[in-house]
Order: structure tokens, then sequence, then C-alpha cells
């Protein structure tokens, strides 16, 4: 059964985390000469503009290409970037607002690609694991906090016996089993998980996948789950949202955008499915063309230089993130078209 069909009840309820025009930008610095020539520091915008929300016990998917922004916006929502423009609500107060750092930065935890640089290598499982729950208050005394080290590692699937190794004698699996446990030690009610399986290999990732849908379930716990791949998220998600050069382009419920997906970078991702004009089978096939340079993103529609579907008006005006069903957002003015 896909995750949009067993959304827990509680998804229904006010947004836990509430993106609202979000955008990102990374200065270059002014180097000597620029300052000599007056030349303006060139700005990335990483993120441009995105709204997103997640209801509590929801999992939503972000994918999109290599350098089009996911991580910059994961960071942005786990607090790690303050963003440039826009805001992060959480329980509809702004993210900055929330006075107790430590608190608001117990309820959203952030899992990253590689568990090896994430975790300290000079540390055991146990140790790092203590910490967490030290630095927290959240259990007192040695052996109440022996036990809820257990009890955290029974709960991502290890065997206790494994607590006195260090990282580099785990496998990668392994590894990122205990960057999650050092992730729900601290009880979060939203996880951003960014390419946590990416690293890892295929069976494995399955695994790690199982893993994050059983936690899913049992504690209630949202997440924001980023990959490449559309399949890594198509059945945990509840709804995905597809990202290029900063932005979001469409956004969904995880089986309408398998089944009737309207953008054609979404339908480029996905290239599996038969493309009607064999002229536009190629393009299908694969991405063509490079990514645009992300310092000088196209003029009008951002993905007008690699779409199939490209007409002159493309190119003269940016698309708006539009309904094309309810629930169902797509930046792209020939949406009703594209079969
Ligand atoms: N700290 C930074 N300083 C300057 N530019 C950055 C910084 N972090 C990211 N960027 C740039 O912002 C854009 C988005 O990067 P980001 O890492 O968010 O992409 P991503 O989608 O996570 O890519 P990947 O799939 O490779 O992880 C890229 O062009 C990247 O080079
Ligand atoms: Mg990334």
């Amino acid at each position: 059964m896909s995750a949009a069909m067993t959304s827990p009840a509680g998804m229904q309820g006010e947004p836990l985390l509430d993106i609202r025009n979000l955008s990102k930008s990374f200065g270059e610095d002014r180097s000597l000469l620029q300052v000599a020539t007056g030349k303006p520091a060139r700005v990335l915008q990483a993120v441009r503009n995105v709204s997103l929300s997640v209801k509590p016990g929801e999992t939503l998917g972000v994918v999109g290409e290599s350098g089009c922004g996911k991580s910059t916006l994961g960071r942005c929502i786990a607090g790690l970037y303050d963003p440039s423009a826009g805001e992060v609500l959480w329980q509809g107060k702004p993210l900055t607002a929330i006075g107790d750092r430590k608190a608001a930065s117990r309820q959203i935890q952030m899992i990253f690609q590689d568990p090896y640089s994430s975790l300290n290598p000079r540390m055991t499982v146990e140790q790092t694991l203590a910490e967490v729950l030290k630095a927290h208050g959240l259990v007192d005394g040695g052996k109440a906090r022996a036990e809820r080290v257990d009890e955290l590692l029974l709960t991502v699937g290890l065997p206790p016996r494994l607590k006195d190794r260090l990282p580099h004698a785990l496998s990668g699996g392994q590894r990122q089993r205990v960057s999650i446990a050092r992730a729900l030690a601290v009880q979060p009610q939203l996880i951003v998980a960014d390419e946590p399986v990416s690293a890892l290999d295929a069976s494995v990732q399955a695994q790690i996948i199982n893993l994050f849908e059983e936690l899913r379930d049992r504690f209630g716990i949202a997440f924001v789950f980023i990959a490449h791949d559309l399949n890594v998220v198509r059945h945990i998600s509840h709804r995905i949202a597809v990202m290029y050069l900063g932005e979001v382009v469409e956004l969904s419920e995880a089986d309408a955008l398998f089944d009737a997906q309207r953008h054609p970078y979404t339908k480029a991702l996905l290239s599996a499915i038969p493309w009607p004009d064999p002229e536009r089978r190629t393009a299908a096939a694969g991405l063509e063309g490079e990514l645009p340079d992300p310092l000088n993103p196209p003029a009008g529609c951002s993905f007008s230089t690699r779409c199939a579907w490209v007409e002159e008006a493309c190119r003269a005006r940016h698309p708006d993130l539009d309904p094309y069903s309810n629930g169902h957002l797509v930046r792209c003015r020939r949406m009703h078209e594209i079969a």
C-alpha cells in the first residue's frame, strides 16, 4: 500500500512546518579586482522563493539534480542556515523567533548522507548517544542513560552489544542507524533526512527506508526526505516536491506525481515513462544539455534551455507555481497540454 493511503489521522491538522517564500543566497566574495573595477559581486540564489508545508506525521519527499538547492533548503528548515528572505514557521511561529534555540533544535533533527563524517570517529556508539542525552538533560543517572542507549539501539535495529564500537568498526548501514538513533534520542517531531541512503548499497538502502517508515508509523515523526532519485522517495513519501535550479517546479501527492506528472522536468526524471511523440523520446530518455549556471539562470522559465516542450513565450516570462488540480502545483505554462 502506498504511503498516501496510510496517512496518519494527525496529518489532517495544522502544519507542523510552514515554509513561506524562502530564499537563500550565497554571495561570492568581492575580490580586489571587483572592488577596483566596480563590478558587483555575483550572488548565487541556491533556493528561490520556496513555499512548502509539512503536517505532523507526514513525509515530504524533495527531489532534483545535484545543485538544485535540496541541502540548502534542508539546512534552512533545520535552522542550520538563516534564510536570506522568507520565513520558516514551526507550529505557527517563526523559527528564528523561538526563544529557546536548544528546545527548538530538539524538535527538528537532521540526518546526513555520510554518517561517517557526522559521527565523531573517537567516540563509541554509547558515548555518542549518551552525550546527546546528557546535553539535553533527558535522562538522569548513568544507569537510566545506559538503558536508554540500549533502547535506542534496539529501536533502530542494532544489537546493544555494538555500543562499545567506534564508527570505523561499523558498516555503512550500521553507522547510518547510529546517526538515526542519535536523532531519535531527543524525540524530534520532524527529521530532515538529506540523502540518507545515497551512500549505501541498494539492499541496505531498502532496509534503512523501511526503518524510516517504521519510525514514522511508531512515533508519528514527520520527515522531509531529500533524494536525487525519485524512486527512492516514491514509496515513503505522502507528497513530493520536485526542485530545479532552486525552485519547486512540481508539488503533488506521490501517486499523482508518478501517474500524471505535468512538468517536463519531472517527466524527464521519470525517463522510463514513454513519451507520445517519438521526437521527444530522446529528451525523455535522459536530461539533455547541461544544468544552467546557477549564477546566471535563464530568463523566463528556468527549465527552458533543456525542455522538449519549449516555446518562445516560455523564454519570455518566468512561470508561477500554479495549481493544476487540487493539491497539485506545477510551474509550467503548458501544463495542460503535457500528457
Ligand atoms: N555554503 C555555500 N556557499 C556557496 N554556495 C553554496 C553553498 N552551499 C551550496 N552552494 C551552492 O548552492 C547551490 C545549491 O547547493 P545544494 O548543496 O543545496 O544543492 P543540492 O541539491 O543539495 O545538491 P546535491 O544533490 O549535490 O547534494 C549549488 O549551486 C551550490 O554550489
Ligand atoms: Mg545536497
